[in-house]
């Protein structure tokens, strides 16, 4: 018996100790340690003998068992130690040699422009409010003094949505940013100064029309506001946002539901080499509609009319970028062509600022 154990032990140690690879210890386990192994068998065998037998044979047959366990993990863990150590080596960086070219994304002209506009307003004082892209028609048209005869909503060429909410109103993509006025009103009482930029959807599309595209409202709400701020604020956006101090306006008579007087605002522009460049007044353009904030609206609005007045205006952010960017089909915008957005997207850290310029680097 004694040689038996021996010879086995022997073995099993010289054998773990050359095994190459964590599958030959597993094998090596199981032929000893398993249900059907070696040193099993002899553990096995401890019940059938005299316990004179057993008194001399047990503690050898323990031993054997506790030297297999402890060589197959010790094995194990060194096998484990070099395969790392030969992973490290492996996988050493020259942090010396220049980084890969890496695919790089670009800022889309019309979030820049969307940022430029929150910067050269946040600078006099608005701040930037926002409302559902999903809208009732209370907020979109009848609290805007459009009332559900009123022809100006056919104007709009509305998405609808089949059902109303739970007010019992229609419910469709707003077609301008104009209900956030509303909101910000209702949610924000006055005074007030706030833009809203975002997405708006009208059922057109062709060469200057996309069924959604974006706009930017702004609002102001205080005591004895007149025309002369509208125009002053509107001429301090337009100077930076051009980044030229040539900028003319030209206000004219209008008419929207929602403001009262209305006025078209036009920027002069100079032709250079046959294109349009904003600035001097050699012809005009028409960017933007605005007014005097009409009494209904501030009603509608919770607000009284009679202690609070405001301006309006709201503009195509669009049309605004590709004046700024010399682009001529609106339609680019959204094909998401790669070349197209590589030559007129921006470095993601070149943030617009006033002091550095809100976006001369494209
Ligand atoms: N909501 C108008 C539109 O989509 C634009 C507009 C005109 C907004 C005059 C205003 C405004 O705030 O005062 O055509």
């Amino acid at each position: 018996m004694m040689d038996n154990i021996q010879e086995l032990g022997d073995d099993l140690l010289a054998r773990i100790a050359a095994a190459a690879d964590p599958a030959a210890i597993e094998a090596i386990r199981v032929e000893a340690l398993g249900k059907q192994g070696s040193v099993s068998a002899l553990l096995k065998t401890l019940g059938a003998m005299s316990p004179e037998q057993r008194q001399a044979e047990g503690p050898k047959i323990h031993a054997l068992r506790e030297a297999v366990t402890q060589a197959l993990a010790g094995r194990k863990e060194a096998l484990e130690g070099a395969a790392l150590e030969a992973r490290l080596a492996a996988e050493t960086v020259d942090l010396s040699l220049p980084a890969p070219e890496m695919p790089r994304g670009s800022v889309h002209p019309i979030a820049q422009v969307m940022d430029e506009l929150a910067e050269i307003f946040a600078d006099m004082g608005f701040a930037v409010a926002t409302g559902p892209e999903i809208e009732d028609d209370w907020h979109n048209f009848t609290a805007l003094n459009m009332p559900e005869s009123h022809p100006a909503r056919a104007m709009h060429d509305t998405f609808y949505f089949p059902d109303r909410n739970a007010l019992g109103r229609e419910m469709l993509l707003r077609t301008h940013t104009s209900p956030v006025q509303i909101r910000a009103m209702l949610e924000r009482g006055a005074p007030l100064r706030v833009i809203a930029p975002g997405r708006v959807y009208r059922s057109d599309s062709d060469a200057t029309h996309t069924p959604m595209f974006h706009q930017i409202e702004g609002l102001v709400i205080d005591k004895d506001i007149h025309l002369g701020h509208l125009k002053w604020t509107l001429e301090t956006f337009l100077k930076a946002y051009f980044e030229r101090e040539d900028i003319v306006l030209r206000l004219r008579p209008s008419y929207f539901p929602f403001t009262e007087p209305s006025v078209e605002v036009d920027v002069g522009y100079t032709l250079v080499n046959g294109k349009r460049v904003v600035g001097g007044a050699e012809g005009w353009m028409e960017v933007l509609g605005s007014g005097m904030v009409n009494r209904h609206v501030i009603a509608a609005a919770g607000l009284d009319p009679d202690a609070w007045q405001g301006f309006a205006f709201g503009t195509g952010v669009d049309r605004l970028a590709m004046l700024k960017y010399g682009m001529d089909d609106l339609r680019a915008f959204f094909d998401g062509d790669v070349r197209w957005l590589s030559h007129y997207g921006f470095s993601a850290l070149d943030v617009p600022t006033l002091s550095g310029g809100v976006g001369t680097s494209a």
